[in-house]
């Protein structure tokens, strides 16, 4: 049996050492250094390569683009509509989707309902639980009420075991949950380390597009918010899905950052019930919360993150902070928060500096778009000054480090599902302000912060 030869790589640069090293001799990057097998050598635990990727010794012709038919890929809708919506419409043949999330967010729930699903649906699936045993998940299939579900279960978590009974079985889906829990018993280095994940990672996407069976993996979230293994597996899979929200809140958020069949940043949205995942059909209010009087500190802003507007109340408090004040965001962007109180300081001459300032994205939900920089500024001057914005009041807009206000992208269907759900005073950018008024809300269009501040100090 040939040697495993193991050589560490750099995420960062790509370049290798022989060694594990703190910081890369080629770019000089810290803890980058990942282990890796450099040549896999025909051992005697290998399985041998699935049917179908053999022939791919014989090298493909070479075609112009032109004389390429181009083929959409076939999709098999999950019969959950919410997932299909992420997914680009359904699980694609060959296609790998890596699902990732806090613990406790619901991944293995929503698979499990959409195993089943498929199952009735008629394609044969699989699901390997390497977290939990056949029977916690039998218990949970019980609570989701389909316990005569025929999906298949293995619980195991060696690689080329899992891989032999796909092999075996031959599925149309596989469920991995999780990734981390799986190992190769050809690789020295611990189970969850970023080598195995990696590696198993990879062997299983090989095989998904030498069989075409869809392969769903399961990856958890380190503290720092990114999947174990980070960026390595993004790259690897066609579709990456993030969990978002609160586990303490009812509603759940799919988000998918990364689609090669399908548009990134869409969104399903999902309500724990004692019954498993349900989908929320209509979900633009859902992040609101329901204050009885207008409160200091809090801003509605309207998100747009896929083809669906949310309306999301953004909170801030600020109060007075010790000889280092501090700066908390959660579901928006930390350093951004300190670029926003610079420009707020600067250029609407709003001081923070002697003041924690803490800001929040109500209902758990994650907004990377900046067109929540207006709506986090006045939130913040609303606290700081502890004068509530009028009731109906919404705002958006990203602001840049010179004042101005730019448009966000979309900025009528914003404003239209606003209108729809009662609401009547609006400070937008001038660029997003309608041709056409909308009924029943009133637009202020404004071009630099200062006059959004003015805006609001009239109202
Ligand atoms: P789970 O799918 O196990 O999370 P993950 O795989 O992401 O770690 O979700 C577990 C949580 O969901 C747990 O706190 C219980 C709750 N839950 C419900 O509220 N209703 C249900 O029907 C089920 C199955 C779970
Ligand atoms: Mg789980």
């Amino acid at each position: 049996m040939a040697k495993e030869k193991t050589t560490f790589t750099c995420t960062e640069c790509g370049g290798t050492s022989p060694r594990w090293l703190g910081k890369c001799p080629s770019c000089g990057a810290w803890n980058t250094l990942i282990e890796q097998v450099a040549e896999a050598g025909p051992g005697k635990n290998r399985l041998s390569a699935p049917q179908g990727y053999a022939g791919l010794a014989n090298a493909q012709p070479v075609l112009p683009l032109a004389a390429i038919e181009a083929q959409d890929v076939a999709r098999t809708p999950s019969g959950i509509d919410e997932l299909d919506r992420v997914l680009g419409g359904g699980i694609v043949e060959g296609g790998v989707v890596l699902i990732g999330g806090d613990p406790g967010i619901g991944k293995s729930t929503l698979l499990l309902q959409a195993m089943d699903a498929l199952q009735r649906a008629g394609l044969p699936t699989l699901y390997v639980t390497g977290e939990e045993s056949g029977a916690q998940v039998a218990l949970r299939s019980r609570r989701l009420g389909i316990e005569g579900s025929q999906v298949q279960l293995l619980a195991e978590i060696q690689l080329e075991k899992i891989l032999a009974t796909v092999d075996a079985m031959q599925p149309a889906v596989v469920v991995i949950d999780s990734i981390q829990t799986t190992y190769s018993d050809q690789l020295t280095s611990a189970p969850g380390s970023v080598a195995q994940v990696r590696e198993c990672a990879a062997h299983l996407t090989r095989m998904a597009k030498g069989t075409g069976i869809a392969v769903i993996l399961v990856g958890h979230v380190t503290k720092e918010g990114a999947l174990a293994g980070p960026r390595v597996l993004e790259h690897m899979v066609d579709t990456v899905l993030y969990f978002e929200g609160d586990t303490h809140s009812q509603f759940r958020l799919v988000r998918a950052i990364k689609n090669r069949f399908g548009a990134v940043n869409e969104i399903g949205v999902f309500a724990m019930t004692e019954k498993g995942l349900k989908g929320v059909s209509n979900p633009s209010a859902i992040f609101l919360s329901q204050h009885s009087e207008p409160v200091p500190g809090s801003c509605v802003m309207v998100t747009l993150e896929g083809t669906r507007p949310l309306l999301v109340e953004i909170q801030a408090l600020v109060d007075s902070g010790g000889p280092s004040p501090r700066r908390l965001s959660v579901g928006l962007d930390k350093d951004r928060l300190a670029m926003l109180l610079a420009v707020l300081h600067r250029h609407a001459g709003v001081a923070c500096m002697d003041q924690d300032v803490f800001v929040n994205a109500v209902g758990g939900v994650r907004i990377s778009e900046p067109a929540a920089d207006l709506a986090v500024m006045l939130s913040i001057t609303s606290s700081l000054r502890g004068k509530a914005l009028p009731r109906g009041f919404l705002a958006f807009g990203e602001v840049g480090l010179a004042g101005e206000v730019r448009p966000a992208p979309r900025g009528q269907e914003r404003l239209k599902e606003a209108a729809k759900l009662g609401f009547s005073v609006a400070v937008v950018p001038k660029a997003n302000a309608p041709k056409k008024p909308i009924e029943g809300l009133t637009i202020h269009a404004v071009e630099r912060v200062e006059e959004a501040m003015d805006v609001v100090r009239g109202l």
